[in-house]
C-alpha cells in the first residue's frame, strides 16, 4: 500500500535541548511550540517485494546523505508492523533546503506517519508521537496540532507530545527573516550532547518547570506581552547554553545580531515583536496578526534579511491522497 502524509515544521518556545538517553532521544526537559502553517514536508511511502534495498529520495536526491537515517527510522516501523519488505520513499521540503530552517521536525513526522500508514498499522497519535521522536525529538511536536507540549517523561513510553490548543486559538504569527542560508557547521544532534558542558544547564533545569507552566498560562490568556518577553528571554539562554558549551557554539552570524537591535529598537517605537533563535543564524519574529504588514514593511528595508517566511499556527501530521509517485 502506498500512503503519503503531510507534516508541519515547529518552533520551539520553551526548547529542547539536552537530553537524559541519546538512543532513545528523551529530553532533559519538556518543551513548547507552535507549528508552522507554511512550512512543510510531503512524505510518500510504499512498501514492495520488488525491491531489493530501500530507495529513498530526498528533494529530488537518490540516496544521499539522510538515506541511511531514513532507513534506520522504517527499520523501526518494519519491526512494529511485522513488514519483511523494502521500502521506496519520496519526501519533498516545500521551502528550499538552502533557506537554512531545519526539516528534520516535519520530515521525521511526516515519515513516521506515512510509513505506519504504509505498512497499515493504526496507532494512535500518541505513539506517532513517541515513534517520530525516535527519528528527531523536535518531529515528536509536528505530530500534534497548533499550539504543542512535549512532556519530557521518563521512558520510551511517556516521552510524547500532546497539542494544548488547535491552531486557531490565536491569531499570532511566526515571520522567519532568512538572515542566512549557509548550511550550519554543527548540528543540533551533535551540539545537543556538549550542552551538559556549560554551567548554567543546570541551572537552566532548575528552573525550566516554572517557564513551562507560565508560557502555557500566557498562551491560554492570550497575552502577548508576557509570552514575548518570555519566549526571548528563553532564546537567549538557549544561546547562552550553546556559547558556553565546550567547545563553545555560536550559531549567530553578524546580521543576527543586527536584525535583534532592530527588534529592540522596534518595540521601543511600539511594535509588539519578539523574537527566538533555534540552532541556527535565522530569526523568528513572532507577531500579533494585525501587526504583520507594519512589521513586513520594516524588514523590507532591512538588507541583511533575505527572505520573510509568514507562518500562522499549523495543523497536525495527516495523511492525503495526492501521492508523490
Ligand atoms: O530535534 P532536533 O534534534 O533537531 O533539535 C531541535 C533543537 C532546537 O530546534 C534548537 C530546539 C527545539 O526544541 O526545537
Amino acid at each position: 500500500m502506498k500512503s503519503t502524509a503531510i507534516a508541519n515544521s515547529n518552533i520551539a518556545l520553551i526548547k529542547y535541548w539536552g537530553k537524559i538517553n541519546e538512543k532513545l532521544r528523551l529530553p532533559a526537559n519538556s518543551s513548547i511550540s507552535m507549528n508552522l502553517d507554511s512550512l512543510w514536508t510531503t512524505t510518500t511511502v510504499e512498501f514492495s517485494k520488488d525491491l531489493k534495498k530501500d530507495r529513498i529520495i530526498i528533494n529530488g536526491i537518490d540516496n544521499g546523505d539522510e538515506a541511511n537515517r531514513v532507513s534506520k527510522h522504517i527499520d523501526l516501523i518494519r519491526k512494529l508492523a511485522g513488514v519483511t519488505t523494502k521500502a521506496r520513499v519520496a519526501t519533498k521540503n516545500n521551502f528550499p533546503e538552502s533557506v537554512g530552517i531545519a526539516s528534520s521536525a516535519s520530515g521525521f513526522a511526516a515519515l513516521t506517519l506515512a510509513a505506519t500508514a504504509a505498512a497499515q498499522i493504526k496507532i494512535a497519535k500518541k505513539e506517532l508521537s513517541i515513534l517520530a521522536r525516535l527519528g528527531s525529538g523536535s518531529a515528536s511536536r509536528s505530530i500534534p496540532s497548533g499550539f504543542v507540549e512535549w512532556k519530557k517523561g521518563d521512558s520510551h513510553q511517556n516521552s510524547f507530545a500532546i497539542s494544548l490548543f488547535e491552531p486557531n486559538h490565536w491569531k499570532i504569527a511566526d515571520i522567519v527573516a532568512i538572515v542566512s542560508d549557509k548550511p550550519k557547521n554543527v548540528g543540533s544532534t551533535a551540539g545537543q550532547k556538549i550542552a551538559k558542558a556549560s554551567p548554567f544547564f543546570k541551572i537552566r533545569l532548575k528552573n525550566i518547570d516554572k517557564k513551562i507552566n507560565q508560557i502555557k498560562k500566557y498562551i491560554k490568556q492570550k497575552n502577548f506581552a508576557r509570552f514575548g518577553e518570555l519566549i526571548e528571554a528563553e532564546s537567549m539562554e538557549l544561546h547562552a547554553i550553546m556559547m558556553t558549551s565546550t567547545p563553545p557554539l555560536i550559531y549567530w552570524h553578524p546580521e543576527t545580531l543586527k536584525l535583534m537591535a532592530c527588534v529592540k529598537s522596534w518595540r521601543s517605537e511600539g511594535l509588539p515583536i519578539y523574537f527566538t533563535i533555534d540552532a541556527g543564524p535565522n530569526l523568528h519574529l513572532i507577531v500579533e496578526d494585525k501587526n504583520i504588514p507594519a512589521l513586513l514593511a520594516k524588514l523590507k528595508n532591512i538588507c541583511e534579511v533575505k527572505k520573510t517566511i509568514v507562518n500562522h499556527p499549523g495543523g497536525g501530521a495527516r495523511l492525503i491522497d495526492r501521492h508523490l509517485f
